[in-house]
């Protein structure tokens, strides 16, 4: 019997793992990859005459804010002796060693931009693309994964006087390097790691950087390291799961506080650390503190004499840059828009700015009404991606293979999505980042309880002993854990969880976190 056909879009990170798992599961890829290169925004891309709007890519010094452990694809660990964060470069040579481990290059067709796909009356897809001599083509497909990221379609602010302002305005897509801002004055709008990474980066070289804040507050600002050499991720053991969310809370502004230190007056986030996307920046507030940022709320007017007015009534001149950090619009130009968002009339039960960015797909996943088309990385996942994207790819082809225990009719999805719904817009505030935000683990279990693949304390424990359990329970949450068991398991898994982990021995880091926790809070009680 021939096997099926899917069309992938795009060969980032969520493209390679959903050719990998593809492959796996005995289906035939094919991955259409506009660019000419694979690894999504990790390949670092140069703005030139050639390439003036790429799709998107991290700018020359992005160093990831997930630890190695985190952001490892689930059966193929970062090189153990690789450094706790991996700068932008070691991340794309990690791409490649996955590709070249499971050769995946034969399955890619670079230099193909998909331009439409649309369904058939059999349920198959046609995907129109442009062949690597721009020939329009045509192709059939049994399914379709799109795997083209969400950070592509820059979001912009309106403010009065935009349109007349003579500075730059730019927005952070197009940032590469600091360089190119030596001693202007520079505005950044927007504080979440865009904002926060780009005006550090510019405090050091810009006559100013004013950070423009529109809530009138910073956000709740995480260290990339807690005890000196700790990611911080690494906090985030399966035990976390089990506990209140004052308590998380009651940990991260400890840890904040202790470690990148107090906001600025006037500046102190408002909302509780679970409530917003993190911002990882270490030196942010310290560079507050010695003047290179000056924070700023939201923007009034922006005016012709290179002058800014703020709406608490001040004004800054000589504004020369003006980086709008503003996130991003989730946008499918090849496909028609009711398929993300589920439709006119679902978007009007949401304001305007998340209804902008609504995904109305089942899991993030799958819309409830079309079939045979499969969404992949659509999460923004508190956590890392690539793992995220490897465990959806496995539920895709677990669904299709008809492997899954259920697959719920359209109008238990349109249920399922409207409950999730319900409890991001409990859990988040309103805003057109957090519309497709969940908790990595959580979210992973959730998939994994249904493939079988869940790493039950239990099990873990009657199967692999002691050690591992405790690694799984209080030790570095790497999502390696989802291999342990299932029809997708790698016998690797346990070893590896165990190398992650520094070896077989483990301590009891949860005994020493909360006697430190707790040492810490009597002593910030005081102080805060
Ligand atoms: C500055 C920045 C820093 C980030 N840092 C982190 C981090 O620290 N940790 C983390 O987990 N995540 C981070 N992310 C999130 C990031 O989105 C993920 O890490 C991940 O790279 C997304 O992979 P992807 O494959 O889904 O999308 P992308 O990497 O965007 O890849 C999509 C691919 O699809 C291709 N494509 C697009 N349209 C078409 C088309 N029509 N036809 C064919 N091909 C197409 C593109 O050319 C691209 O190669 C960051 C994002 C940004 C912008
Ligand atoms: N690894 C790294 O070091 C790194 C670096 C950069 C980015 N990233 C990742 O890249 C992704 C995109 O990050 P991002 O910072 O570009 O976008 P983002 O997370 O969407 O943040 C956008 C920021 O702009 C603000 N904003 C949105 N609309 C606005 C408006 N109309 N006026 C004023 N402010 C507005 C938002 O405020 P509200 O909160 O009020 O909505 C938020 O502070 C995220 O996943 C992020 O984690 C990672």
């Amino acid at each position: 019997m021939s096997k099926h056909r899917v069309a992938i879009i795009g060969a980032g990170a969520s493209g390679l793992t959903s050719i990998k798992q593809c492959l796996d599961d005995g289906f035939e890829p094919v991955c259409f990859e506009a660019s000419g290169q694979t690894g999504g925004l990790w390949r670092y891309t140069e703005i030139d005459d050639k390439n003036h709007d790429p799709h998107s890519s991290i700018y020359k010094t992005v160093i990831i804010n997930t630890s190695k452990e985190v952001m490892s694809f689930t059966d193929f660990p970062v090189p153990y002796e690789w450094p706790s964060y991996l700068h932008n470069k070691a991340v794309a040579m990690y791409f490649d060693m996955y590709m070249e481990k499971f050769n995946l290059l034969p399955h890619i067709r670079l230099n193909s931009p998909v331009q439409r796909i649309s369904i058939r009356d059999n349920n198959k897809w046609n995907v129109k693309y442009l062949n690597e001599n721009k020939e329009e083509c045509d192709e059939i497909f049994d399914y379709v994964m799109v795997c083209t990221g969400h950070h592509r379609y820059p979001r912009l602010p309106k403010y009065e006087g935009m349109d007349t302002f003579p500075g730059k305005q730019m927005h952070s897509h197009f940032y590469r390097r600091a360089s190119d801002f030596d001693n202007k004055r520079v505005v950044v709008v927007g504080c979440g790691n865009s904002g926060m990474d780009i005006s550090v980066e510019l405090s050091g070289i810009a006559s100013q950087v004013y950070l423009c804040a529109r809530r009138g507050t910073l956000p709740w600002i995480l260290p990339r390291l807690v005890f000196g050499n700790t990611p911080i991720d690494h906090l985030q053991s399966r035990i976390n799961l089990y506990l209140p969310l004052f308590m998380k809370n009651l940990i991260i502004k400890i840890i904040t506080r202790i470690s990148v230190g107090p906001h600025p007056k006037g500046f102190k986030p408002k909302s509780k650390p679970t409530e917003g996307h993190p911002t990882v920046k270490t030196e942010f507030l310290e560079r507050v503190h010695t003047g290179t940022i000056i924070c700023k709320p939201n923007i009034k007017e922006l005016r012709q004499d290179n002058s800014i007015e703020f709406v608490d009534g001040s004004v800054l001149e000589d504004i020369d840059v003006i980086i709008y950090a503003t996130g991003y619009n989730i946008k499918f130009e090849f496909l028609d828009k009711e398929i993300v968002n589920g439709g006119k009339e679902i978007g009007q039960q949401f304001e305007e700015e998340y209804r902008e960015n609504l995904v109305w797909l089942y899991k993030y996943i799958f819309p409830p009404n079309v079939p045979n088309i499969a969404f992949i990385g659509l999460i923004q996942a508190i956590g890392a991606l690539m793992p995220v994207s490897d465990i959806q790819a496995q539920y895709v082809t677990s669904c299709w293979k008809g492997l899954l225990p259920k697959i719920p009719s359209p109008v238990e999805m349109d249920a399922d999505i409207r409950r999730n719904q319900r409890e991001i817009r409990k859990h988040f505030y309103s805003s057109a980042r957090h519309t497709i935000q969940a908790d990595m683990y959580s979210y992973l279990d959730e998939l994994t309880k249904e493939m079988g693949s869940l790493p039950s304390l239990a099990r873990v424990l009657m199967t692999f002993g002691p050690s591992l359990w405790g690694h799984v329970l209080f030790g570095i949450p790497t999502p390696i854990h989802y291999r342990l068991f299932g029809r997708l398991s790698w016998k690797g898994a346990s070893e590896a969880i165990t190398k992650y982990n520094g070896g077989p021995n483990y301590k009891p880091a949860i005994v020493i976190f909360c006697v430190a926790f707790y040492i810490s809070y009597l002593i910030i009680k005081r102080t805060i």
